[in-house]
């Protein structure tokens, strides 16, 4: 049986980037996997979180799932503090994943950086976590960037230690589900720049929120060059908002860049930004208001995660039992 668990940082700013990235991929897998969803505020407090804050983009991240088309019925989508059985699992698991195995971790060393005496244990226990949440529901499948392939290979690694520890083959080894490569979306004012949700200037990206008109001014003002779109993608060289423009097409209409420079090949920006903005706000637009919707009076969304926390729980207290029958507490 294939289980799906996927988590998502409760950020604000969600722009077109993160929808196209992550969002997006989840409602595609509720098709094919039994599938959990969850918005990682535990991890998120890694790194310091103003509390009210918090709150909010744990909402903004929890409707923004929804409003793309994340169907609660057919998938649990929860927060991951409602359910404490993952810091129960983490603790056993940081007694089982070895300090050397997480002083390898790459995106530790990275955030970290110099100011390693100063960043919490948190942030360096972080993997065992992640291994948790997939680990607790038994999850067969991971859907990961590439940043993360190597917090999956150390859950992998954890999942084998303690089966091996323990003499029992208690827990999967988890695979990565590959996604198609990602599109990297850059700002729509500097081409060569990541879409960021902290870049100071708005025009810089889509977010999630926008409605029709403010989708249709961003891209009206993104930054383009003087010539026509080129007919080949030789022609893109050293023309980089041309060429992300045509991957925002391209990713929203399910196509290939080639396709979309078929489609433009020789049309001015000013015709090609006419057509992606119809497209833009076809895609966008009701995501948008959707998720204002959920936002402008949580009570629906508060309890639609409510139930996903206690249907995720009945599916993690028997696999907590069963490990902790296995390492030896005393059961209640
Ligand atoms: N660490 C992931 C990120 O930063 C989020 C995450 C937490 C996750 N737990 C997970 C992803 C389990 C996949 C599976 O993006």
């Amino acid at each position: 049986m294939n289980r799906i668990f996927s988590g998502i940082q409760p950020t604000g700013n969600l722009h077109l980037g993160n929808y196209l990235g992550a969002v997006r991929n989840w409602v595609r897998l509720q098709n094919d996997f039994e599938c959990l969803f969850c918005v990682v505020d535990l991890h998120a407090i890694t790194v310091w979180q103003d509390p009210a804050v918090l709150k909010t983009h744990t909402r903004e991240v929890a409707a923004a799932v929804l409003a793309a088309g994340v169907d609660p019925k057919k998938n649990i989508l929860f927060v991951q503090s409602q359910n404490p059985d993952h810091a129960q699992l983490a603790w056993i698991f940081n007694c089982v994943a070895r300090m050397g195995w997480l002083n390898r971790m790459t995106q530790f060393k990275e955030k970290a950086g110099k100011n390693r005496e100063n960043v919490s244990v948190g942030l360096f226990a972080y993997p065992n976590l992640m291994s948790a949440d997939i680990l607790v529901y038994k999850a067969t499948h991971v859907p990961v960037g590439e940043d993360q392939k190597q917090h999956l290979e150390l859950a992998r690694d954890t999942a084998q230690k303690f089966n091996s520890d323990y003499g029992r083959e208690v827990f999967p080894l988890p695979e990565p589900v590959i996604m198609g490569a990602a599109t990297r979306i850059m700002s729509l004012r500097d081409g060569t720049k990541k879409m960021s949700k902290s870049d100071e200037s708005d025009y810089s990206r889509i977010n999630m929120t926008d409605d029709a008109d403010a989708i249709a001014l961003k891209l009206r003002k993104a930054k383009t060059d003087p010539l026509p779109l080129p007919d080949s993608l030789d022609g893109l060289a050293g023309r980089p908002e041309a060429a992300n423009l045509l991957d925002v097409w391209a990713a929203l209409s399910d196509g290939t860049r080639q396709a979309a420079l078929d489609r433009f090949a020789g049309r001015t920006f000013s015709e090609f930004k006419k057509e992606l903005t119809e497209l833009a706000v076809s895609v966008l637009g009701p995501i948008g208001s959707e998720m204002q919707r959920y936002l402008a009076d949580p009570t629906e969304l508060d309890g639609i995660l409510k139930a996903g926390a206690t249907a995720a729980r009945a599916l993690s207290a028997p696999v907590l039992a069963e490990v902790e029958e296995v390492v030896g507490f005393l059961r209640a």
